[in-house]
């Protein structure tokens, strides 16, 4: 089953808890919540206070993206606030395979992420110990940039070692993914489709449903 991750970076803060509702009721299964620091990444987002907030309001899975430097600083605490995943960064944590562990040990699912110009031979180790690998097809820090198609082989190749070693891995992308574009990763082997401006800009009910037609064309 594909999954839709809507990005709350993009959202209208004023109308946060309205415009989760809509996303969960239209059908969206992920709330996709982008935390950022300043120096892992340009600018700075938001963070435990949010997924606190937000937590008794929904029902969908809370995908905690840390665009952070030492994650391993933060990720139980992310947990305890109402986190169902926490997703690192490889190119941020010196030690990615004791903190996904440490996430699934606090009860959460562990990702890892890579970004754009990281070799996907990156995740290779942990591949074992995470239950989501996350490509970004954007320069993470800013919603509504455009996809970047180089990214593309990476979920192809990621979604080759899944089937062949028979893996429950998850493949999310992240980053400049729109309605008209969602087959090329959808087609590629990803699973989970984080999405910001498309979800939040205009309508937003009407966007996820228009995500939720497209997926139906993969579903196996
Ligand atoms: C980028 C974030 C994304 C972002 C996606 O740094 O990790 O989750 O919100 O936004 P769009 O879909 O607008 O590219
Ligand atoms: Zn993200």
């Amino acid at each position: 089953m594909n999954i839709l991750a809507p990005s709350i970076l993009s959202a209208d803060f004023c109308e946060l808890g309205k415009q989760i509702e809509e996303i969960e009721k239209a059908g969206a299964q992920y709330l996709h919540v982008d935390v950022m620091d300043g120096i892992f990444v340009p600018s700075i987002s938001f963070g435990m206070p949010i997924v606190s907030s937000v937590r008794p309001r929904t029902k969908m899975f809370m995908d905690v993206h840390m665009m952070v430097t030492r994650p391993e600083r933060y990720v139980e605490e992310f947990i305890q606030c109402g986190a169902d995943g926490v997703t690192i960064h490889e190119e941020a944590c010196d030690c990615v395979a004791e903190t996904l562990c440490r996430i699934r040990e606090a009860g959460a699912q562990a990702g890892l992420a890579i970004n754009p110009e990281t070799p996907v031979e990156k995740l290779y180790p942990y591949l074992d110990k995470m239950d989501m690998a996350l490509i970004m097809t954007v320069h993470p820090g800013f919603g509504g940039q455009s996809y970047i198609d180089e990214c593309t082989e990476k979920i192809e190749i990621v979604n080759a070692i899944v089937h062949e070693y028979n893996l429950k891995t998850l493949i999310e992308v992240d980053g400049g993914i729109k309605v008209d574009n969602v087959c090329i990763p959808l087609d590629a082997g990803a699973n989970v489709i984080v999405a910001g401006s498309a979800v939040f800009g205009g309508n937003v009910e009407e966007n996820v449903k228009n995500f939720k037609e497209q997926f139906q064309n993969f579903e196996d």
